[in-house]
């Protein structure tokens, strides 16, 4: 029979790589708590609109990217309707803060997520079909404060502790404003104006960007167009009075928490809904990322809840490419030697098969008391459960006929190459203590 794989751009998570997206889920989750933030968790599959909407039919996800399917109606009372895997968590989110009527609360609303996203794109290191993101948005009415510069400070300084809390090095944060809802349209007039001679000397994809969406030229990495796109038209000159201040609060706020930023008046971002403060994470080249080397990205989007027809509720967030953050958190171990180990507490050895029913019993025991462990087997050797407890345990506990009589169980340490004797009603904590002991 042929076998079957995974799908191309799919990935299997597997120990002992799980344990470190659960440590860094673990320490994710703590800061947020120290922030205020509740988690929040929203289908994976969405009306086809809410993208289509929310993140503009013209962005790259939408037009070329988003699995989308036709959902028949498997009864009268059904209609068919158009469903997409999520492509990302923002838009989910406003919709059930809208459903939910959130903004009633008049309170500010902080919001966590952490789960999978689907885009077909073309894979590669760091870029997959089904990834995961660590997001968070904060939003509200605007009289919840949701609109203030303090919001997008306070954000990003959040980002740049948990990025040193998980131990990545050498992150760099870019930011920009894209100004409001009424400055882009100016903005874009200006642009279109200034491509439209020298457009036929930018390459086909620009070419083609010149037509659909010309914001997405500044982002380019197209090495022949720099020179050209260095003469573009800059958007800080387009931002109205209210939208250069808040940039300009955001990044006093900023240097008064020291976190380090590199303004990027290029940083335009993908998305359609942003607004005003938009923002990537990068890690250095070598990081393990390839080129794809932005660790997350973020911003305002005032004008998306009433986009989805809710109400006026401005707010801002970002979300973390998890699977680039651990490529990036492997690199760097990789090059600091650090190999992570993972051994369990413990590993019962039943001295033949009789001795099983004893071992398990042993095991339920120390177990429910904490200990982590792994039961070997009475038809193996000894050889064989030495072997075995080496690689997966830190200690050996043989469990004998001898040993289940007398109620004293012998524990060998496998780093110190000692072992001791040790009476049942001590052997959980035992068994707990790191080091071996002194004596045996
Ligand atoms: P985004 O820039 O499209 O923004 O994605 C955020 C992060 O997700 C990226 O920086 C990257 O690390 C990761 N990512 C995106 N696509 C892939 C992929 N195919 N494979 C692996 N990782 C990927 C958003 O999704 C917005 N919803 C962020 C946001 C939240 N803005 C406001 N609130």
């Amino acid at each position: 029979m042929a076998v079957i794989f995974r799908v191309r751009g799919t990935r299997d998570l597997l120990p002992p790589e799980t344990d470190l997206w659960n440590s860094v889920e673990r320490t994710a989750r703590s800061v947020f708590v120290r922030y205020g933030f509740g988690e929040i968790r929203t289908p994976i599959f969405e009306d086809t609109q809410l993208f289509a909407r929310g993140v503009g039919e013209e962005t790259d996800i939408v037009s070329k990217e988003m699995y989308t399917w036709e959902d028949r109606a498997r009864a009268e009372s059904e209609r068919a309707q158009s469903l997409t895997l999520r492509p990302e968590n923002t838009a989910g989110v406003v919709r059930a803060y809208i459903e939910h009527k959130l903004n009633d609360t008049g309170m500010l609303q902080k919001l966590f997520y952490i789960g999978p996203q689907f885009r077909r794109e073309r894979p590669q290191r760091g870029r997959y079909r089904q990834f995961w993101q660590i997001g968070a948005e904060v939003l509200g009415p605007a009289w919840s404060g949701a609109e203030s510069s303090l919001r997008d400070a306070e954000l990003l300084e959040m980002l740049a502790t948990l990025l040193n809390e998980l131990g990545v090095r050498g992150w760099r944060l870019e930011l920009n404003s894209i100004g409001s809802a009424t400055d882009r349209p100016r903005y874009i007039a200006a642009l279109r104006e200034a491509l439209a001679p020298i457009k036929d000397r930018l390459c086909e994809d620009n070419r083609r960007r010149a037509e659909t969406n010309p914001l997405r030229i500044l982002d380019s990495k197209a090495p022949e167009d720099q020179a050209l796109i260095e003469t573009l038209p800059k958007i800080a000159d387009f931002l109205d009075e209210e939208s250069t201040e808040h940039f300009k609060q955001v990044l006093a706020a900023l240097d008064a928490c020291q976190v380090p930023y590199h303004v990027n008046s290029r940083l335009v971002r993908g998305l359609d809904y942003y607004t005003r403060t938009t923002f990537e994470f990068t890690v250095p080249d070598g990081s393990g990322l390839g080129t794809q080397n932005a660790l997350l990205g973020g911003g305002r989007y005032d004008g998306l809840s009433e986009i989805l027809g809710g109400p006026k509720a401005p707010g801002i967030g970002f979300a973390i490419g998890e699977d680039r953050l651990i490529l990036t958190l492997q690199a760097q171990a990789e090059k600091d030697q650090v190999l992570p180990e993972r051994k369990l507490d413990a590993f019962i050895a039943p001295m033949g098969i009789a001795q099983n029913a004893a071992a398990l019993a042993l095991a339920k025991e120390l177990r429910s008391a904490g200990i982590s462990l792994e039961l070997g087997d009475g038809m193996f050797r000894l050889r064989k459960s030495f072997e075995t407890a080496d690689k997966l345990a830190h200690r050996m506990v043989i469990v004998g006929e001898d040993e289940v009589k007398s109620g004293i169980f012998t524990i060998k340490y496998f780093a110190a190459g000692e072992q001791s004797k040790v009476p049942h009603a001590d052997l959980a904590s035992a068994l707990k203590a790191s080091a071996a002991p002194a004596t045996s």
